[in-house]
C-alpha cells in the first residue's frame, strides 16, 4: 500500500508517518524538512496550496493522511488568509487531486477547535459546531469539503483533542501548557496557571492519536467523523501538581490573570471510536513522566 502523509515534519505528522514507515511504502510531503533522523529521506519538501505539485505527488497513492495544516490559533488571527490557504485550499487541492486520481482513501485530521466553547462534557460528534477562532473555522471548512467529496472518494475525519509527545511545542496551543509546565519546573522554577486554574483539558498520548488514525484508515466509515481522546479530563491545576510531583518541587503554582478565550472545559465522547475497537491506553502521570525525561 502506498500511503502519504502530510504535515509530516510536524509534531503529530512525524509520528504517523513513523508508524507506517516500515509496513507500508510511506512517505510524507511537508513545507519543512522533517526533524527526526531516521524519516527525513522520507519526507518530501513542498508546498500543497500549490495544485500542480499536489497532483505530482498524489499520482499512484492508494492513501492520504492529511495533517498537514497551520496550527497557531495566534496566527490564524494575525494572518486569517495565511491560515485559509493552508488549511482549505491544500486541503481542497489534495480532495480534487485524489478523486481524480481514484485515491482509496482520505484520512482528515481535523480538530477538536471545531466545537469552540462546549455546550456540555463530553463532547461527542454531534454537539454543535461553533469555532472562536479563524483556525476553528478553517479545520471545519476542510471537514465540510471532506463530506462533499466523499461521494468520489473514501472519507474519514478524525477530530483530535488535546495530544501531547515528546516532540511538543510550548506554544502550542493544545498541550503546549504541558512542554511549558516541565520545562519551567526543570529550572527550578514554579508553573504560572492562567485563572483559578479549573479549566479541564483532555490530553491523549500521541501512541493513541497514531492507534486511532491506523484504525480510521482501516475501519473508518466512509463521510463519517470520529473524535479521539481519552474520555477523562483534568484541571491544569491537577496537571501542574503531577508536573511539580515528577519534579521533586514543593510548594504551589503562580496564578495570574485568566486569559481571553479560554476554554472552560473540554472532555471527548470516544464513544464512536470504541465501536471502531479504539481503547486509549493514555496514563497521563506514567506517560509524563516518561516525556519529562525527553523535554528540556
Ligand atoms: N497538536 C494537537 O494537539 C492537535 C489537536 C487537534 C488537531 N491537530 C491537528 O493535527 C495536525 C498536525 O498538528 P501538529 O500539532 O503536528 O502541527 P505541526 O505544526 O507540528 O505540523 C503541521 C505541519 O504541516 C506543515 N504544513 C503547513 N502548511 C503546509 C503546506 N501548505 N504544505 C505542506 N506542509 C504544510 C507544517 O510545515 C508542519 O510541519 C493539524 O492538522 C492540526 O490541526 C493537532
Amino acid at each position: 500500500m502506498n500511503i502519504l502523509v502530510t504535515g509530516a515534519s510536524g509534531r503529530i505528522g512525524s509520528y504517523v508517518l513513523g508508524r507506517f514507515a516500515d509496513e507500508c511504502n510511506a512517505v510524507g510531503v511537508d513545507l519543512k524538512p522533517c526533524p527526526i533522523k531516521d524519516l527525513k529521506d522520507l519526507v518530501v519538501q513542498g508546498d500543497l496550496r500549490n495544485y500542480e505539485f499536489v497532483r505530482e505527488i498524489v499520482r499512484g497513492v492508494d492513501v492520504v493522511i492529511h495533517l498537514a495544516a497551520q496550527v497557531s490559533v495566534e496566527n490564524s488571527w494575525n494572518d486569517p488568509v495565511y491560515d485559509a490557504e493552508n488549511n482549505v485550499i491544500a486541503t481542497i487541492n489534495l480532495l480534487k487531486a485524489c478523486s481524480d486520481y481514484g485515491t482509496d482513501r482520505f484520512v482528515y485530521i481535523s480538530s477538536a477547535a471545531v466545537y469552540g466553547n462546549p455546550k456540555y462534557v463530553p463532547i461527542d460528534e454531534e454537539h454543535p459546531k461553533s469555532p472562536i477562532s479563524p483556525y476553528g473555522v478553517s479545520k471545519l471548512a476542510g471537514e465540510y469539503y471532506c463530506r462533499v467529496f466523499s461521494d468520489r472518494i473514501h472519507t474519514v475525519i478524525v477530530r483530535p483533542f488535546n495530544v501531547f509527545s515528546a516532540r511538543m511545542d510550548p506554544n502550542n496551543p493544545y498541550s503546549g501548557v504541558i512542554a511549558k509546565f516541565i520545562s519551567i519546573v526543570k529550572r527550578k522554577l514554579l508553573p504560572v496557571i492562567y485563572g483559578d486554574g479549573k479549566q479541564t483539558r483532555d490530553f491523549v498520548h500521541i501512541r493513541d492519536v497514531v492507534d486511532f488514525v491506523e484504525i480510521a484508515l482501516k475501519r473508518g466509515e466512509n463521510g463519517e467523523t470520529y473524535n479521539v481522546g481519552t474520555g477523562k479530563e483534568i484541571s491544569i491545576l491537577e496537571l501542574a501538581e503531577i508536573i511539580m510531583d515528577i519534579a521533586g518541587i514543593n510548594g504551589k503554582p503562580v496564578f495570574d490573570k485568566s486569559r481571553p478565550g479560554d476554554i472552560r472545559r473540554s472532555c471527548a465522547d470516544i464513544s464512536k471510536a470504541k465501536k471502531l475497537g479504539f481503547e486509549p491506553k493514555t496514563d497521563l502521570r506514567r506517560d509524563l513522566e516518561e516525556i519529562f525525561e525527553q523535554i528540556d
